[in-house]
């Protein structure tokens, strides 16, 4: 359990990161403004702050969405800050994985195809039949194996976020970022998906997770707060709790895990994240 920072791979370097949008006229928004931090393989980190404090701006240039104004960005020990934006996004496809707030699912593809979907344009995707085999893996690591021809706009809330874990990973990546994946989920949900994330992290993925639920904070194992654009507090959560024990606590993780693993159909609701 002391895979905190000191010592592992470093996966994220940032040096003086800022943002400035440039919005409408001459108006400057100094969204991230001058971040330094390093986060190491193992690692599971937690990114707070109210809104507005910089939280997706900073996301979004670790995930190569966009890029940064000024200082350094180091991902696997290559500075990717300063790359073209074609370049970024082959390293988004091979490198990283990226779980949203809203699932960002097609409803009418099946699990499955939507597991394979970003992997299928890619340009090192690798054919056909093993990315099927990798995506049912991935489907089956997140507990939906038995799910893979289902439409999202048959799933729950939190199975649709299951789907999408599991199309975040099938390109193996060496950093998962989630902006509020728990957000729109109730709390007995959101803890299936802190399970799968510990469960990730356990197995070695290094994961950054934005969130503004202390509660949720505390599956991780370092906490980052931000503020006005900068981070004001980094710490190691000292009490770090265990989802799947908290899970028992409320009452088993008996219809969902169960229903599931056997294929069954009937057992969760549709629809509560609302299926686009
Ligand atoms: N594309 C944009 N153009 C202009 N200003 C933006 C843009 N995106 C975010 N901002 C501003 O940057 C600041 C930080 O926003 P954001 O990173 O979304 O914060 P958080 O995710 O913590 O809520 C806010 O003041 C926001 O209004
Ligand atoms: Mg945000």
């Amino acid at each position: 359990m002391s895979n905190h920072g000191e010592g592992g791979r470093e996966v994220i370097r940032l040096e003086g990161l800022e943002k400035v949008y440039q919005s409408g006229g001459d108006v400057e928004v100094r969204a991230v403004k001058g971040v330094s931090l390093r986060v190491c393989e193992g690692e599971f980190v937690a990114v707070m702050g109210a809104s507005g404090s910089g939280k997706s701006t900073l996301m979004n240039m670790i995930g190569c969405l966009d890029r940064p104004t000024r200082g350094k960005y180091y991902l696997d020990g290559e500075e990717v800050g300063g790359k073209s934006k074609s370049e970024l996004s082959r390293v988004r496809n091979q490198r990283l994985g990226f779980v949203f707030q809203g699932f960002n699912l097609l409803s009418r593809t099946s699990a499955l195809e939507n597991v394979e979907l970003p992997m299928l344009y890619a340009a090192h995707s690798p054919g056909r039949s093993e990315l099927r085999r990798r995506s049912l893996a991935a489907l089956e690591r997140v507990g939906l194996a038995g799910r893979a021809g289902h439409h999202p706009n048959q799933m729950s809330g939190g199975q649709q976020q299951r789907v999408a874990i599991a199309r975040a990973l099938v390109n193996e990546p060496s950093l998962l970022l989630a902006d509020e994946p728990t957000g729109n989920l109730d709390t007995r949900t959101s803890l299936e998906i802190m399970k799968i994330f510990q469960e990730l992290n356990d197995a070695g993925m290094t994961i950054l997770m934005v969130t503004h639920e202390p509660d949720i904070a505390l599956y991780c194992r370092r906490k980052i707060v931000m503020r006005d654009g900068v981070v004001v507090s980094d710490e190691p959560v000292e009490v770090r709790l265990s989802a799947a024990e908290e899970l028992r606590k409320w009452g088993e993780g008996d219809a969902v895990a169960a229903g599931e693993s056997a294929g069954r159909s009937d057992v969760a609701g549709v629809g509560e994240g609302g299926a686009q």
